[in-house]
């Protein structure tokens, strides 16, 4: 069970000053003190945190405290600052309000501490993830950064914020960090040019200077040693406790974090290292003819290393720093500038750079920081602003007024919320309010801000007015309109009711502040609010060829030149100081007021003095009796009836019905008078603390009793049920052991049991297997005898049958196949129908070799056969021609394989179609087998003339060949051979038989293109005659023909080259005739 504390347990002195008895300043410091030597640093006063800075780290912020803390009440646990931030954060994120956290204190009072727990208890309990992560991270490294560049020492705080600070952090609607908007309130950056004594300049000029490599500093053209640069005070350049080289690595750290970039982060660094750069020139007088002097730069190294970081060219700068352009409409004027001025013009662009720098990086950050998320979003506000500050003697000066003037602003507020909650809260609740008196500063804040006569805006005026302006005319005006006002006190009016005050100097006037009086010098007010710098030296910077530069100073460009005066920088905090306060009244806000110790930053020191005057000033005690003047305690029900319920025994242990029913019950019960408290709606309102410390009184004895109650029953029923465990324990080993001893006799005599059984079974079963063994034996006897008997019975019958004929079988089978698989691989093997295809599928056995061939030549036949009878008559007589042609002259003359693929046609000169032969044909009586036109070989010169060649069934007819008139008609039966050569000519002689009717005329020799078809038909046309011989066919080079006396000898011969081409035939001599016949190629 989880074991709740309260606020009111373990109590060192009293936890919230509400209930201080009996309440006045020295108890209230007492019991502050009292805390704060107990390490309590933290004291409520109803919501508002009071914090103590304990100047040492102590251990109240580990991550047991943040679970601690978590999701608890506010009055529930002993006062902290995580109490606040987890009742504001779950405010927010359940309730959807708006919150603000207004830290205010003076400096040195941990306000910039407390901001930074109540950012790290809220990160720390809300929601996770790798992107809420990377928010957190960057939100809570964005204070490194900040403070590296805003923060300084100072006489009262090693770490004094040196500008205001407000951070919206933004969530959405789980309470999971969006993001965040940081905005930035005046930095004192009279600080970059001169520190009070025992101050030093912003933290980054050291860190860069201590924590920086060596090749680092070479770039940016620095040195390590603090005592190089005239902006570093030296005094307290070192901080003891503060490691500025290890600070400088976090901050490089943290900007990569938020998420600068590298060349970002080295611009940066450049502007810083060129700020130190320029507090290092000097001027020196150079008089000019007009008597006037001019100053010029001392020595040009700085300058020009300043102008070479920047990408200034130098002389720019340089001019810049001697002369001054007024422009006026269409006007410019230049004008000299003396040593003091070029001074001024230094340390203002000095300022300017850092402060505009400062700025620059609040923007970059925000821009890395900014919430994604386009819905509505939840805000948590933090305010950590520069403390209320006096400086002693006359040392305030413009910026500690405003820093003073801020802080009137937040207790103001502060004052406002208070009141206005405290009394919505008796509305709400239905509770009667009587008014309370306190100190309302509104009458200060109208002092400074007053549009027409506050400080502020005569500042203003007085800035604006042309003619002479001086900071004393400036507390003229001061004096004779504020003199009046009760918070003003100056010396300077002659009729001044403080013109015998002598500790109040001529030149300064002194404000009664809320925390307060102040006395501020003028020196310097008017300049400071004016904020100017020369527009040679912004159009200088404009120019420069750096990117952040000519960022950080816009109205140097000289396209957009305005002549108009900027806003004045007390009109500009003016401005935002309002912004801020209408921001927080729109949130609900949460206190935290921070009260410094004692003056030498150390731990264990109270002193009382400086702690009462905080006190005083922060209204603290105003505070805790406005509290009070109603009700000093309001609590729940709910919770109050969970504390005191025990006090009733109506009550107590349970209540049914309604909270507020109970602790009525109860109220009255306990006889508290009525007086002393009321019931609000949801509360019940405590008059008097002495009632709730009756009331808790009462609780005490009562957990007592309580306690020795629950202790006397717990005892009895711890007895008891030990008891009552050994009993039950005692029945269960008596149960399990009877079980177990049982199971063991049944095991035993089912043991026995079995044993006997098997013994009897297995004598029977033997006796059994013996008899069936017996009979099984006698069957198998049986069967085998019967089977051996009919065995050789039927072997016997069956020998006679089976080797004789088995075998040839077999054999006859196997063949069957054989030849059934070789017919059947052949019909599908056969080879082409063509007569002329020579292919034969090859023999499979050796043993078919006969067969196989034979079956070739009879597939050949057959073939043929088909072949042939497709033939028709006319086709089969002309092949039959052609066989004969082959016969006669195959290898035997040399003419005939040209003939071989002519066609014999018979008639070539188509004697029946042409009407030229018609007569001659008409004069033949026979069907004309063969018409041609042959060459008849003169007998006597060998030269050759053209004759009509015809030949009929019974004779041949030479006519002539332009006439057609029959010269010779041969009968067949007068030719006895016909003579060829085995040459390729076309001569043939026809020899015709001795004693014949034709013999007379003598032998022809013709000669013709289709010598082979005419000898052919011939020979054919002979062979087919019954009543004729064969005509002989001589085929010889050397043949006799018979000119009718004469023998002559036909001798062919080679044809030589000179003979040509052509056939030639000459007659020699008597007996000879020679045709020469070209060789055939
Ligand atoms: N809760 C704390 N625990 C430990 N040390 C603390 C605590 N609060 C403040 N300090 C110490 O006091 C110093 C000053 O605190 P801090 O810088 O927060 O003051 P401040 O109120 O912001 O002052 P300023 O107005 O000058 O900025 C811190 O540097 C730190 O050493
Ligand atoms: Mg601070």
């Amino acid at each position: 069970m989880e074991v709740k504390t309260s606020l009111l347990d373990n109590m060192i002195g009293v936890g919230d000053m509400v209930l201080l008895e009996p309440l006045s300043e020295d108890s209230f410091l007492e019991n502050l003190k009292k805390r704060f030597d107990h390490n309590e640093i933290y004291t409520y006063i109803g919501s508002v945190v009071i914090s103590l800075n304990p100047y040492r780290s102590l251990p109240i912020y580990t991550p047991d405290k943040v679970e601690e803390y978590r999701n608890r009440n506010f009055y529930e646990l002993s006062p902290h600052i995580y109490a606040l931030a987890d009742e504001a954060y779950r405010s927010l994120r359940d309730q959807d309000k708006d919150q603000c956290i207004l830290i205010t204190g003076e400096s040195g009072a941990g306000k910039t501490e407390a901001s930074k727990l109540v950012m790290s208890y809220v990160a720390a309990v809300c929601g996770k993830g790798q992107e809420v992560n990377k928010v957190k991270e960057q939100l809570l490294q964005s204070n490194p950064v900040l403070e590296a560049f805003g923060n300084a020492k100072t006489v009262r705080n090693d770490n004094s914020s040196r500008f205001g600070k407000y951070m919206d952090i933004e969530f959405d609607f789980k309470g999971d960090p969006l993001g965040g908007v940081i905005s930035n309130y005046l930095l004192e950056k009279s600080r970059v040019v001169k520190q009070p004594r025992g101050e030093r300049n912003f933290h980054i000029f050291y860190q860069l200077l201590s924590g920086a490599s060596d090749d680092m500093l070479k770039k940016l053209k620095l040195e390590r040693d603090f005592s190089k640069y005239n902006y570093l005070s030296l005094d307290s350049a070192t901080v003891s406790g503060l490691d500025d080289a290890a600070n400088f690595r976090t901050v490089r750290n943290a900007m990569q974090i938020v998420g600068f970039m590298e060349d970002e982060m080295q611009s940066v660094l450049e502007l810083v290292a060129a700020v130190l750069k320029l507090g290092n020139l000097d001027f020196k007088p150079e008089s000019r003819c007009n008597g006037m002097d001019e100053s010029r730069v001392k020595d040009k190294n700085d300058l020009k290393e300043m102008c070479e970081l920047l990408g200034i060219e130098q002389s720019v700068l340089e001019r810049a720093f001697s002369y001054r352009t007024v422009e006026a409409k269409m006007e410019k004027v230049s004008t000299t500038l003396n040593v003091a001025q070029a001074y001024y013009a230094r340390d203002a662009l000095a300022k300017n750079l850092y402060s505009r720098l400062f700025s620059w990086l609040v923007t970059r950050i925000n821009e890395s920081i900014r919430a994604q998320a386009k819905t509505r979003h939840k805000v948590m506000g933090v305010l950590d602003i520069y403390g209320f500050e006096i400086f002693e003697e006359t040392d305030n000066s413009f910026e500690q007024f405003i820093i003073n003037y801020c802080n009137e602003k937040l207790q103001q507020i502060f004052i406002e919320l208070t009141l206005r909650e405290e009394q919505e809260e008796y509305v709400r609740e239905g509770i009667e309010w009587t008014n309370i008196e306190y100190f309302n500063n509104a009458v200060i804040c109208d002092l400074i801000e007053n549009n027409q006569n506050g400080i502020l805006a005569m500042l203003d005026e007085e800035c604006l007015r042309p003619g002479t302006v001086t900071d004393e005319t400036f507390l003229d005006k001061l004096n004779t309109i504020c003199a009046e006002h009760q918070h003003f006190e100056s010396r300077l009016n002659k009729n001044s009711k403080f013109l015998n005050d002598h500790s109040l100097p001529h030149n300064c006037f002194r404000i009664q502040h809320y925390a307060g009086k102040v006395l501020y010098r003028v020196e310097g007010f008017v300049d400071k609010n004016n904020d100017l710098l020369y527009r040679d030296l912004s159009q200088a910077m404009y120019k420069a060829n750096h990117s952040l530069i000519k960022q950080l100073f816009p109205e140097g460009n000289p396209a957009k030149v305005n002549l108009k005066r900027p806003p004045t920088a007390g009109f500009q905090f003016r401005a935002s100081v309002g912004t801020l306060m209408g921001n927080l009244q729109t949130k609900n806000p949460n206190y935290i007021r921070c009260i410094k110790p004692n003056d030498k930053k150390a731990a264990h020191i109270f002193t009382d003095s400086l702690v009462r005057h905080q006190v005083r000033y922060l209204g603290l005690m105003e505070n805790v009796r406005v509290r009070r003047a109603g009700y000093a305690f309001r609590q729940a029900y709910e919770p109050c009836l969970e504390r005191y319920k025990m006090l009733c025994k109506n009550t107590w242990p349970h209540w049914k019905g309604p909270a507020r029913q109970g602790v009525e019950v109860l109220m009255t019960d306990l006889q508290v008078p009525a007086e002393e408290f009321a019931y609000g709606r949801s509360k019940i309102f405590i008059r008097n603390p002495r009632t709730l410390f009756f009331l808790e009184e009462k609780r005490k004895q009562c957990l007592e009793d309580l306690a020795t109650l629950i202790q006397k029953i717990y005892r009895g029923w711890k007895c008891r049920s030990h008891f009552l465990l050994l009993k039950k324990s005692e029945i269960v080993v008596a149960a399990w052991y009877r079980r177990y001893a049982q199971q063991k006799k049944y095991q035993k005599i089912k043991h026995s049991t079995t044993v006997v059984q098997s013994y009897t079974r297995g004598w029977q079963a033997r006796k059994l297997l013996r008899e069936l063994k017996y009979q099984k034996k006698c069957e198998e006897a049986v069967t085998t005898i019967a089977a051996f008997w009919h065995g050789t019975q039927v072997r016997r019958e069956y020998r006679k049958f089976f080797r004789a004929n088995a075998g040839r079988k077999i054999y006859n089978f196997t063949i069957q196949r054989i030849m059934q698989k070789y017919f059947l691989g052949l019909k599908s093997n056969l080879p082409s129908m063509s007569p002329i295809d020579k292919s034969w599928p090859a023999r499979p056995y050796s043993f078919l070799e006969g067969v196989h061939a034979e079956l070739r030549r009879i597939f050949h036949l057959w073939r043929c056969k088909k072949y042939r009878s497709q033939f028709t008559e006319e086709k089969k007589a002309v092949y039959e021609e052609k066989l004969e042609a082959s016969e006669l002259f195959k290898d035997k003359k040399a003419l005939y394989p040209s003939s071989v693929s002519q066609t014999f046609k018979g008639d070539y000169l188509e004697m029946v179609k042409n009407p030229k032969y018609q007569k001659l044909s008409s004069a033949v009586d026979e069907k004309i087998l063969l018409a041609d036109v042959v060459n008849k070989i003169n007998r006597a010169n060998g030269k050759s003339s053209p004759r009509l060649f015809l030949l009929t069934k019974k004779s041949v007819i030479l006519a002539d060949q332009k006439t057609g008139q029959v010269k010779t008609s041969l009968p067949l039966p007068d030719l006895s051979s016909v003579s060829t050569s085995t040459q390729s000519d076309g001569f043939f002689a026809l020899k015709l038989k001795e004693g014949s009717s034709s013999a007379v005329k003598g032998d022809f020799l013709l000669s013709s293109d289709h010598l082979i078809e005419i000898v052919t038909k011939l020979h054919r046309i002979s062979s087919l005659a019954a009543d004729r011989e064969k005509l002989n066919v001589d085929i010889s080079d050397e043949f006799l023909v018979q000119f009718k006396q004469d023998k002559v000898c036909v001798k062919f011969i080679q044809g030589s080259p000179k003979n040509g081409n052509g056939v030639s035939c000459k007659r020699k001599n008597n007996r000879l005739l020679e045709v020469s016949v070209p060789t055939s190629p």
